[in-house]
């Protein structure tokens, strides 16, 4: 499969809004700790993405969308904030990776980090930060990329089903 991961303008954004909903809720349904509970009902998720969308018009975030070359589905998305008190102005968090569950282990998580991490380069970015679930498949990509850990907090948040997990955190320097 052939992917193409473009960085989105608002008005691409705009458009994609209900297939960023869908494959979010196919993410907490699948039991990621990515913000949510289950069940994520469709407005909530319409409400999450409106809220983004705001923040990357008013310049706080950059989002990516990875698309199968071929049939344009949208595969997986991963954000940049940018928006950060004055004196970090040399830093981006990075927020909701995810991937459609039906298109993992297919490298479109590495190419969505790559891009991420080229655009935060070029714009002069030196420190990238993120935080995952302890254990979870994302460290290991994460490491893989040359991230560095920090360290695991316990009980930081909840899985979908109310279950605790523990969070790890991860910097990349970029300078
Ligand atoms: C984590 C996630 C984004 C990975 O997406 P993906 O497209 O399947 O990842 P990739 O195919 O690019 O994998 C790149 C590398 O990550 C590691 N990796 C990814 N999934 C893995 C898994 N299930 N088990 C072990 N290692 C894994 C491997 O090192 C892999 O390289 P390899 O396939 O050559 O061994 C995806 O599983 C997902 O969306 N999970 C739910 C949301 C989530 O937890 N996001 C992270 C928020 S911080």
């Amino acid at each position: 499969m052939s992917v193409t991961v473009r960085l989105l303008d608002q008005a691409g954004l705009a458009a994609a809004l209900p297939e960023l909903s869908k494959l979010l809720i196919a993410c907490v349904e699948a039991g990621a700790s990515i913000g949510f509970m289950a069940v994520l009902s469709p407005a909530r998720a319409d409400a999450f993405w409106t809220d983004i969308a705001g923040q990357v018009e008013r310049g706080d975030r950059l989002i990516w969308s990875a698309r199968d070359t071929d049939t344009g589905a949208l595969l997986g998305s991963v954000q940049l904030i940018t928006g950060l008190p004055d004196n970090q102005p040399h830093r981006g968090d990075v927020a909701k990776l995810m991937v459609s569950p039906e298109a993992r282990r297919r490298g479109i998580a590495d190419l969505l980090m790559a891009a991420l991490e080229a655009k935060a380069r070029d714009t002069g970015l030196r420190t990238l930060v993120l935080d995952t679930v302890t254990g979870s498949p994302a460290e290991a990509l994460y490491r893989k990329r040359g991230w560095v850990e920090v360290g695991p907090v316990p009980d930081y948040a909840l899985f979908p089903d109310g279950s605790a997990c523990s969070t790890t955190f991860f910097y990349k320097s970029l300078a």
